[in-house]
């Protein structure tokens, strides 16, 4: 097992992408926290974290786009386990619609969050890390940070930013031997990427532009986020990865 005893805590991990991140990690030997805004379905992974892989679980509910989500967070995986030595900051939402028509309140939404979530979680975690001089920290950000799609202006200019976020960060936490980087999934089946996918005819089209040919699922994205949080990536830094099927070569 390469994460033997590591402390992760995994944001949005209730569905989809964080909940595969989190029993990825758990099998590979992690401690995880579970976030999510939703009861449910938050509590529904750390019990099957628990059963599948017979390790521990916590889970605290909260919306990561507020600072006292970032405060519990911290605090109480501090409380628990004593360290943090992973992040993955995996919560997002998708509000799609032409510019012309979007809403003042979705754009300030889709920014708390997908993108100031990130910032918030770096702010508590990150110097915690610093002071550990350990860390590991994986943002989700997207192929729609590098390629803006239409009716996703507001969802891409979110990606763009967690992406450069991570970069800028990166060199902040380097010298302390605190690793950031971001994965960009491409099109992903899971309740976000139904938009994408509902109407056969998009399914289509992702499929013939997916050299892969067909549409990633959510394990899709746990090989490259486990080895970002092992020593064996150690020397990458600042990278936005993506994990496409071949989709874009940039
Ligand atoms: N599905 C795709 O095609 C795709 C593509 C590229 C990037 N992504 C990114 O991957 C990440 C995960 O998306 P997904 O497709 O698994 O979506 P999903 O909707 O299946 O899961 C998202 C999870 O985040 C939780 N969440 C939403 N708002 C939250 C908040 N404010 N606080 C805490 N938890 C919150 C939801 O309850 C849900 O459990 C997102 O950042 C998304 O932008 C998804």
């Amino acid at each position: 097992m390469r994460l033997q005893d590591r402390i992760a805590i995994v944001t949005g991990a209730g569905a989809g992408i964080g909940k595969a991140i989190a029993l990825g990690l758990a099998r590979e030997g992690a401690k995880v926290v579970v976030n999510d805004i939703n009861q449910v379905t938050g509590q529904a992974t750390a019990q099957e974290i628990k059963e599948k892989y017979g390790r521990e679980s916590l889970f605290l509910a909260g919306d990561v786009s507020q600072w006292r989500t970032a405060e519990l967070l911290r605090d109480t995986t501090l409380e628990e386990y004593g360290r943090i030595d992973i992040l993955v900051n995996n919560a997002g939402i998708m509000i799609s619609g032409l510019v012309v028509d979007y809403r003042e309140e979705d754009w300030d939404k889709i920014f708390a969050v997908n993108a100031k979530s990130v910032f918030l979680m770096c702010k508590a975690i990150g110097k915690v890390m610093m002071e550990q001089k350990y860390g590991k920290i994986v943002n989700v950000a997207s192929i729609g940070a590098k390629n803006g799609d239409k009716y996703q202006a507001a969802y891409a200019a979110t990606k763009a930013a967690v992406m450069n976020f991570s970069r800028a960060f990166s060199r902040e936490m380097a010298p302390y031997n605190v690793n950031v980087n971001s994965i960009c999934p491409g099109v992903v089946e899971t309740e976000l990427g139904k938009v994408n996918l509902d109407d056969p005819e998009k399914r289509k089209k992702f499929i013939e532009m997916t050299p892969k040919g067909r549409i990633s699922v959510p394990e899709d994205m746990v090989g490259l986020t486990i080895f970002l949080c092992t020593d064996e990536s150690e020397f990458i830094v600042g990278q936005a990865i993506n994990v496409d099927g071949g989709i874009l070569y940039y």
